[in-house]
């Protein structure tokens, strides 16, 4: 009798510690099961009132009810405010979370200034009805430079040094002039094509040269194609870019095999009205060759002169990269300092 007493104030106590110590619903589960379940300690003490005489069983059977009952209360007064607690935290929680907080230690990615300044070259031809056209660096010398009105003896040659491989006829392209070609034979004309991408050139490097450069490539073939229309979509194509209304150009005779008559363009300098140092106090700065396709060009990729013609031009796109944002040395471009890179 004393030992059922003594075990009842034992379950009493050890449900109390249990219950205050449970922080989760699964540990309450657990206390539940342990202490209330079917097969658990409260079970065990009521099987004990068998064992019992007539009038003890009078005196613990309502204990045990009652004990049960109380513990049953014990456990759903529990249950409640356990939940109440874990939605308190959540809130708790909620409310810490600061999403207007920045997190210094993270290094956010740019796209890089050099893919950058190709897709708005892209982009203004795009919107002016050009198509956007590709081609291989590794290349043969008839899409380098014979087809290009570049023949083999052609002093031109020498200021284009090139990468030869020990196979014959192979090189890495000097230029993406290249382009225009594939484009007329595979695709014929009319035609108006830009292109960007890499070429190479086998020279020494220095701050405005590096023997891998990128180059864009403008061609637009059709009927009764002037100067005219030349040089009013190299206006738009400058003035976009650089973002300058008031950009004006000069225009200078040039020499190109591809191009008859050839010329190069100078853009006012975008950073200055009386000379600087990017234009090296002259006010102009040189930017791109182009001209009117050449006919034996045209001849070269089975398109009759007589009815069509054309204008081409191209240059280095670290270059215009360059004039556009204030950069003094192109190996910037292929370097790999994160804080060049940063900036932009
Ligand atoms: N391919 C020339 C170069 O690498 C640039 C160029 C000049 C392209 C005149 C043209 C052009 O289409 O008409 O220097």
């Amino acid at each position: 009798m004393e030992n059922l007493e003594q075990s009842i104030k034992l379950f009493q106590e050890n449900l109390k510690d249990a219950l205050d110590n449970v922080v989760t619903q699964e540990q309450l589960e657990q206390v539940r099961v342990e202490f209330l379940g079917r097969h658990g300690k409260i079970i065990v003490l009521m099987g004990q009132l068998k064992t019992l005489d007539a009038d003890e069983k009078r005196v613990f059977g309502p204990k045990l009810n009652q004990l049960k009952k109380t513990s049953e209360q014990a456990y759903k007064n529990r249950k409640i405010a356990l939940e109440e607690e874990v939605r308190k935290l959540e809130i708790l929680k909620k409310q810490q979370f600061d999403v207007t907080a920045y997190k210094p230690t993270t290094l956010e990615g740019s796209i890089h200034i050099l893919s950058k300044t190709y897709d708005e070259i892209e982009d203004i031809f795009i919107s002016m009805g050009y198509k956007v056209a590709d081609g291989p660096e590794l290349e043969t010398d008839f899409y380098n430079f014979e087809a290009l009105n570049i023949p083999k003896d052609h002093p031109s040659r020498d200021s284009q040094d090139t990468f030869w491989f020990n196979l014959p006829e192979l090189l890495l392209r000097t230029q993406t002039s290249t382009v225009q070609i594939h484009e007329m034979e595979e695709h014929g004309v009319p035609t108006a094509l830009i292109s960007t991408g890499r070429v190479y050139r086998n020279e020494a490097t220095d701050a405005s040269h590096d023997f891998i450069f990128s180059q864009y490539e403008g061609l637009f073939v059709a009927e009764n194609i002037s100067m005219g229309n030349l040089l009013a979509t190299m206006k738009t194509f400058l003035q976009r870019l650089f973002e300058k209304k008031d950009l004006d150009i000069r225009v200078r005779p040039g020499y190109f095999p591809f191009v008859e008559p050839g010329i190069e363009i100078d853009a006012s300098c975008p950073f200055c009205k009386d000379g600087c140092s990017v234009c090296k106090k002259t006010k102009w700065i040189e930017l791109l060759g182009a001209g009117l396709v050449h006919p034996n060009v045209l001849q070269y990729c089975k398109v009759d002169p007589k009815k069509y013609s054309g204008f081409a031009f191209g240059g280095g796109i670290e270059r215009l990269a360059m004039v556009k944002y204030g950069i003094n040395d192109i190996r910037y471009f292929h370097g790999a300092n994160i804080e060049f890179l940063k900036q932009f």
